[in-house]
């Protein structure tokens, strides 16, 4: 597991969508933005599926993921593996969670299940010497 920093998570916390990348069993890529999303703790994020579809199958038969975010200049992808949770409390939170983001968008949203993403390891994608980089 890799651990982010209070600056991974603030940032991670401020843009507004993410881009979170899968693989089908085969390795043909998809990558699609994600606003739903949450911190767990240091090494775990949350990702509630609304319209996940290509994403979706690809997770259950491949559960590796990259999820990248950056603001300017500045940015990380963190590599994981999901757990995709549709019944139990962690799912029930998330369903009341987007209900709500929903009513207060005022349009109806319904959460399909909770991505879990353990974080396996932490790399920069700011550009310069660094780039690419592991960090965690
Ligand atoms: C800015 C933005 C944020 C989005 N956030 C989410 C999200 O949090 N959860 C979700 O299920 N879909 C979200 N979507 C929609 C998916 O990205 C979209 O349905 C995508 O086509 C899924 O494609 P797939 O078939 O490759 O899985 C968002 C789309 C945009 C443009």
């Amino acid at each position: 597991m890799a651990q982010m920093t209070e600056r991974m998570k603030e940032l991670f916390n401020k843009v507004p969508a993410a881009i979170l990348s899968t693989a089908t069993r085969d390795g043909v890529p998809n990558a699609v933005p994600v606003g739903a999303k949450k911190i767990i703790d240091d090494e775990t994020i949350l990702i509630s599926d609304q319209f996940l579809n290509k994403t979706l199958e690809n997770m259950k038969v491949n559960p590796n993921v990259a999820v990248t975010w950056w603001e300017g200049h500045e940015g990380y992808q963190l590599k994981g593996t999901v757990t995709i949770e549709t019944t139990g409390k962690l799912y029930e939170a998330t369903a009341r969670w987007i209900e709500d983001l929903g009513a207060r968008a005022g349009f109806p949203l319904k959460s399909k299940g909770a991505v879990i993403v353990h974080i396996d390891a932490i790399y920069g994608v700011s550009p310069g010497p660094g780039a690419g980089k592991q960090l965690a």
